[in-house]
């Protein structure tokens, strides 16, 4: 079983030079980063486009040994499943909220042989991501409305349900992450932390830091 009191800290790539993409992944697992994150935007399910299989297998390619954190933000996750996992993902993060067989696409992940995660936006409740959670390896509780970088981190309408999650996880003897993604910084991380959160995605305040190392080292400090 995973240590969910160690911190892991997902440097989103969203938020990195993409001209420069395989330095910029390199310089995030160097200053302290311990997986990637990567952002799918399909301008359906979120007012963004941002990046498909294709930018996540030249991030496989650039950094070999990395942690691909993959999150879907897409309104047919289940039709472009097994693009991202030949691209080389570690993790896939699919989202509760579109329709489609949610169960049948965790299983997929599964047997393809890697981490499955549910994402669910902030104004979700945890209530309804309650069933699936015998079949996932993360739980991923968005810290802000999906879409874009540099947004505010929502404490009071998101912290109760990482609470509720922890609680969750021990009275039902399951195993998943905790992963929260928006608006985490040096501040925010703490807050997350002592709730339970066990996995930090950060954008913002990692790649537009001036020294990123200190921006990741400030994360950890509690
Ligand atoms: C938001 C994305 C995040 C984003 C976080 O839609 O899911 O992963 O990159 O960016 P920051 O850290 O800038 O809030
Ligand atoms: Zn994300």
């Amino acid at each position: 079983m995973p240590d969910f009191n160690q911190m892991i800290i997902a440097p989103s790539l969203l938020a990195a030079d993409w001209a420069n993409l395989g330095q910029e992944c390199r310089r995030a697992l160097a200053a302290g980063g311990d997986w990637l994150h990567l952002d799918v935007m399909d301008g359906h399910f979120v007012e963004n486009i941002s990046y498909g299989p294709t930018f996540v297998h030249h991030v496989r390619r650039s950094v070999p040994e990395a942690f691909l954190d993959v999150h879907l933000m897409i309104e047919h996750p289940d039709q472009y499943l097994q693009d991202f996992i030949d691209a080389g993902a570690n993790n896939i993060s699919i989202h509760l909220e579109p329709e489609y067989d949610t169960s049948a696409t965790l299983k997929r992940i599964h047997d393809a042989g890697i981490s499955a995660g549910l994402a669910i936006n902030p104004a979700t409740p945890l209530n309804s991501a309650e069933p699936f959670l015998d079949q996932i390896d993360l739980l991923l509780i968005m810290t802000v409305v999906p879409g874009f970088g540099g947004q505010k981190f929502m404490e009071p309408e998101t912290m109760p349900k990482v609470v509720e999650a922890c609680q969750m996880r021990s009275n039902r003897n399951l195993s998943f992450h905790i992963e929260v993604d928006g608006g985490i910084d040096g501040n925010t991380s703490g807050i997350a932390a002592r709730n339970g959160a066990n996995v930090f995605v950060a954008g913002t305040s990692v790649f537009q830091a001036e020294d990123m190392a200190a921006a990741l080292a400030a994360m950890r400090q509690d």
